[in-house]
């Protein structure tokens, strides 16, 4: 049965612009998330505490945490892989923040450097410390649907990482299809798996849109009663190490889609298109957002 509501993490500042090829002003940044936040969007994911030399572009990490105006209600998770990432980021002022494992070892190794056991050991006093502090952490897995370098990942493998983030504390898992490849069948088959292992209420869809399946594959889910779903405005993003991944499903996809199933969001899509618009100016090219397309002013009106 489909939900009456659905709550819609934005991770365009963050999985948008970890992979953008120019240096984007740290002002840019901070005045997409504050246009994001202020289109009714509950979550807008702000950044990275990653290691500069690893992802350039989320080396103003700290800058861009502690320039933002907090709107009332609206989280700003940021991703931290270890204590060093958790303790800058504490230290930044994060309310709550995300590690990012894999259902692949490969994956694993290119994207964070050690094993998918290594990774949790590494994740337990993260989310220890966040705890003790009252902060929330998420959970991410990547490559639930496959994956570049191993190919087919068993719904089993992404069923073991999430119940393990889910026992260390992690409040949401959040399923990633990093390279786009899933189809609606198998994105179902993936959640059955994980859904017998964690609440399927504690779990979220990050599907990216690289085969154009994305809005397919999240009617699927949305089906069995997931509840939460991470996007991108204006489909920014990909991995940068994920090679061909393209961006995330977009925001604006996803909320046309929710308003057409009469699925509460809370989110002004036309604000949220005009913020997409903006955004991609910045970046001197055009929304891949079909919706954002449709909705485009008409020239001279
Ligand atoms: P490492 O090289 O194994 O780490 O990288 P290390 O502990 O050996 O440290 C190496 C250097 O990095 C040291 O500096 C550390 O201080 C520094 P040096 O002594 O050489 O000058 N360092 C840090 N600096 C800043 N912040 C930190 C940090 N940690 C160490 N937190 C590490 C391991 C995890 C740090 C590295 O691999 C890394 O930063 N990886 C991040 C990769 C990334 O951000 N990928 C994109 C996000 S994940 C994603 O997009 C998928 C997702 O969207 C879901 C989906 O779609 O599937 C979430
Ligand atoms: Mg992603």
């Amino acid at each position: 049965m489909f939900p009456a509501s659905v709550t819609i993490v934005e991770v365009g500042p963050r999985d948008g612009l970890q992979n953008e090829p120019q240096v984007i002003p740290t002002e840019t940044k901070i005045a997409l998330i504050e246009r994001l936040a202020a289109t009714g969007l509950p979550v807008v994911e702000a950044t990275a505490f990653v290691s500069p030399k690893w992802v350039p572009q989320m080396a103003d990490h700290d800058a861009v945490l502690r320039g933002i105006r907090r709107r009332p209600g609206v989280r700003y998770p940021v991703l931290t892989p270890n204590m060093k990432g958790f303790e800058a980021a504490a230290a930044a002022g994060a309310d709550e923040v995300a590690v990012f494992g894999a259902a692949s070892e490969s994956f694993s190794r290119k994207n964070i450097n050690c094993s998918i056991a290594e990774s949790l050991e590494r994740f337990a006093p993260v989310v220890e410390a966040a705890r003790q502090r009252g902060i929330r952490v998420r959970g991410y897995i990547s490559c639930v649907l496959g994956c570049p370098y191993e190919g087919e990942i068993a719904p089993k493998a992404v069923a073991d990482v999430a119940e393990a983030l889910y026992r260390m504390g992690c409040y949401e898992i959040s399923l990633g299809d990093t390279i786009g490849v899933g189809t609606p069948l198998k994105a179902k088959r993936m959640l059955e798996a994980v859904a017998e292992r964690v609440p399927i209420e504690k779990l979220a869809a990050h599907f990216h849109d690289t085969y154009g399946q994305a809005l397919a594959n999240l009617y699927a889910v949305l089906e069995m009663g997931l509840r939460t779903i991470d996007s991108s405005v204006a489909g920014l993003g990909g991995c940068p190490y994920a090679r061909g991944a393209s961006g995330n499903v977009a925001t604006e996809d996803v909320v046309y889609m929710l308003n057409g199933m009469g699925i509460e969001t809370g989110v002004d899509l036309q604000a949220l298109a005009e913020v997409g618009r903006w955004i991609c100016q910045q970046l001197g090219r055009e929304p891949a957002s079909k919706v954002a397309q449709a909705l485009r002013p008409a020239a001279g009106a």
